[in-house]
């Protein structure tokens, strides 16, 4: 079977500064992956290599075995800031991406996929209410849903909870996962926060300034607890997040 999505050999150079080169990765059908690593190492330039948002020096990049040319409306890209219209109720938000002509999808099934969005991620009351109406969790649902909405089959998130606090963070985190496992889907997500990793995710992947090669990966195992309180306190836990906290240092 492809891979979701694969990186061959990557190499980007911003003028004369070289980010990564060489790089590889892979991500498996269903697979959640967690990307780590310190700040400017080239995670968000990696995901938006990804995302075809952006184009690498050198290398492959592979969605379900072809190559990335173009954005795919089958792969979903999640922010920091939820980047909502602000003239446009929730609902509108999350219907845009399904009025343009290439999604082909009729009224009636529009319809149909934005309220089963919104009830998924628990907004059927907010449908019409407007960007400035909602909680910083609640804008950070409606791209969540704006997702499930186009089907994506591949989400692509970079620190999407980092704005968030810690209690509404946890809960974006448990909706995150059962979502993604839900619709089968897989996804890669950036984040600093090693506790976010390995609440979400199969495996831990870290990167390094100036990286060279196959990135270095942590199995997590995909459910060391992301909803269970007494897990995260547990000694497999503790021993994981102490690991990725050493060999980020080393960096
Ligand atoms: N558009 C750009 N032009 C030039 N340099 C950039 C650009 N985007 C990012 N960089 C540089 O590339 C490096 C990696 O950035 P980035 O991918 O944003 O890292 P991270 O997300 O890990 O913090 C940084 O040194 C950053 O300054
Ligand atoms: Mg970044």
């Amino acid at each position: 079977m492809n891979a979701a999505l694969e990186a061959r050999n990557l190499t980007l150079r911003y003028q004369n500064d070289t980010v990564f080169s060489n790089l590889s990765l892979a991500i498996k059908p269903r697979e959640i992956v967690a990307l780590l690593g310190k700040s400017g190492c080239g995670k968000s330039s990696l995901l938006n290599i990804a995302g075809a948002l952006i184009k690498p020096s050198e290398g492959t990049a592979l969605f379900q075995g072809k190559p990335l040319n173009a954005v795919s409306p089958k792969i979903a890209m999640v922010f920091q800031s939820p980047s909502l219209l602000p003239w446009l109720s929730v609902e509108r938000n999350v219907s845009l991406a399904l009025e343009l002509k290439a999604a082909r999808a009729s009224k009636k099934e529009r319809k149909a996929l934005v309220a089963s969005a919104l009830e998924e991620t628990g907004l059927s009351d907010a449908a019409k209410k407007f960007p400035r109406e909602l909680s910083g969790g609640m804008a950070q649902r409606a791209a969540l849903a704006r997702m499930l909405a186009r089907r994506a089959e591949l989400a692509l998130l970079d620190e999407p909870f980092s704005a968030l606090d810690a209690i509404t963070r946890g809960a974006m985190q448990t909706l995150l996962k059962s979502l993604i496992r839900r619709h089968e889907s897989s996804a890669l997500i950036v984040t600093h926060d090693i506790d976010e990793a390995l609440r979400l995710a199969d495996r831990v992947l870290l990167m390094r300034r100036n990286h060279t090669g196959a990135l270095e990966e942590i199995e997590v195992g995909g459910d060391l607890g992301a909803d269970d309180r007494k897990a995260r306190s547990g000694a497999r836990f503790a021993a994981l997040r102490e690991e990725i906290s050493f060999r980020l240092e080393q960096n």
